[in-house]
């Protein structure tokens, strides 16, 4: 009788162990989940912050060199902006060399060479803003033919103007 107790208690304590194991896996399950959940969480965060937008990687790894097409209006808007606002720097010795120096440089057909005082001192006393419409439009002189913007219609007035200051400014 007695070893039939012990039998039924060992059953039943061999049950509640059972039972507890049972729920002991469960819930270790439960809690490795709970707990997996919290690295994936933590292993996107870091991911994100490493690679992420904020993290200057996009900025470290784009192309050097990239072309700015203008795709982007707000990006364009700001370039012409800057591009209406700024002063443009006319380099006049530049188109001088370019333009000019062919009959200026060492007085063509009758152009007043660049540097010849002289050549240059009556047509300085007409005053800079005859010299400018004359060089703009062009003039048929005394001495000979001066094409209009120097025979290149793609200057502007104020590159001329650039032009002629630079001229005078080498013969006075
Ligand atoms: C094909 C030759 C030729 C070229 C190129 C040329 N010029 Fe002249 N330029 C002349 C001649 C010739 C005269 C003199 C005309 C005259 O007074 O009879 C002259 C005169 C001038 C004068 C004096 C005008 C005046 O009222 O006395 C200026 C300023 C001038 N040129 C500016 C320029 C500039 C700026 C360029 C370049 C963008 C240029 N020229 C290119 C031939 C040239």
């Amino acid at each position: 009788m007695s070893s039939m107790l012990s039998d039924k208690a060992l059953i039943r304590t061999a049950s509640w162990g059972g039972i507890g194991g049972i729920v002991l896996t469960l819930f270790l399950i439960l809690l490795g989940n709970i707990y997996a959940g919290d690295v994936n969480e933590r292993q996107r965060a870091d991911r994100n912050a490493r690679y992420g937008t904020d993290s200057g990687t996009v900025d470290r790894v784009k192309a050097v060199g990239q072309i700015n097409l203008a795709s982007s209006t707000a990006a364009s808007n700001a370039t012409t902006q800057v591009a209406a606002t700024a002063t443009p720097i006319i380099d006049g010795e530049k188109i001088y060399n370019g333009s000019c120096v062919a009959c200026h440089g060492a007085g063509v057909a009758g152009a007043p060479r660049v540097g010849d005082k002289d050549a240059w001192a009556e047509r300085i006393d007409k005053g800079v803003t005859t010299l400018y419409a004359n060089a703009i439009n062009g003039l048929q002189g005394s001495s000979g033919v001066m094409p209009a913007k120097g025979g290149n219609p793609a200057l502007s007035d104020d590159q001329m103007k650039a032009v002629v200051d630079y001229m005078i400014a080498q013969s006075n």
